[in-house]
């Protein structure tokens, strides 16, 4: 079972949108995929299950720790997509993990009995450096970061890989790739061209800013279903390619 996140400390950059088509690519591609919602704010239900509530199983419960984990997994959106959709409980998250501190990684804990049947985890994480993310970065064999082209961004990005490898953190593990590229702006394109020698561990893809892709969270539809001949849609298989390359 491999693991990856889609992780930002900055807010509306694309993780979401990225983890969801990326999970719906890989459940696609012959490789049973669980999509952890990971974000209180629960927005990859929406991406998935449209307005549809997602049947209630006292996700609550989860961190508890009391019911095996198979237990929380919907597996009946799409074949081979499995998805554990956020609770509002998982703002607790950090409270559990510090209570467990010494304990080793919870999220791995979690995770172990679903190896079996699972062949890739994407966690789609909340826009917070915590705990949580601490054992996200820990846990995860790959982040993938989606960087909105500016200046601003360039340099949390900087900010985010020097934390990493302060604190161990496994910086190398993160893979900056470009989110939202908007190519009639000069900034955009020029940010876009230096990637490979500004960015540590560039990951060679640039999602377009593309409407089709707001309209992911109306239709409640992954892109490659929405609309696959979109540049946008062939931007995320190309990101899955990438993905696919690094874990296998
Ligand atoms: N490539 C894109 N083109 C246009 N709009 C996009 C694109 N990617 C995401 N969006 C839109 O931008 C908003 C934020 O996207 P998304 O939810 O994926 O970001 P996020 O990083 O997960 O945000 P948060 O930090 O709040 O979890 C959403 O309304 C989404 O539809
Ligand atoms: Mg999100």
């Amino acid at each position: 079972m491999r693991i990856i996140a889609l992780y930002s400390p900055k807010g509306g950059v694309g993780k979401t949108a990225a983890a969801v088509n990326i999970a719906y690519l890989a459940s696609q591609d012959n490789c049973r995929t669980l999509l952890w919602d990971l974000d209180p704010q629960g927005a990859s239900s929406f991406y998935l299950a449209g307005a549809e509530p997602v049947k209630g199983r006292k996700l609550s419960k989860l961190l508890e720790g009391k019911s095996p984990m198979a237990k929380f997994v919907h597996d009946d959106i799409y074949p081979g997509l499995d998805f554990i959709p956020a609770h509002s409980s998982f703002r607790n998250f950090d409270i559990k993990l510090d209570q467990d501190d010494g304990d080793g990684n919870q999220l791995k804990k979690m995770l172990a009995p679903l190896s079996e049947e699972t062949s890739l985890v994407v966690l789609d994480c909340p826009p917070t450096l915590s705990r949580l993310t601490e054992q996200v970065l820990d846990v995860a064999d790959q982040v993938y970061v989606p960087l909105v082209p500016t200046w601003l961004s360039m340099n949390s990005w900087n900010q985010l890989y020097e934390f990493a490898k302060d604190k161990k953190l496994g910086a190398k593990k993160l893979r900056p790739f470009f989110s939202m590229v908007d190519r009639r702006k000069n900034l955009h394109q020029s940010l876009v061209q230096q990637g490979p020698e500004r960015l540590n561990n560039y990951a060679d893809v640039a999602i377009p800013y593309a409407s089709v892709v707001e309209r992911m969270g109306e239709e409640g539809l992954p892109l490659e279903k929405l609309d696959a001949r979109s540049p946008a849609a062939a931007a995320y298989r190309e990101l899955w390619s990438v993905i696919k390359n690094d874990l296998w």
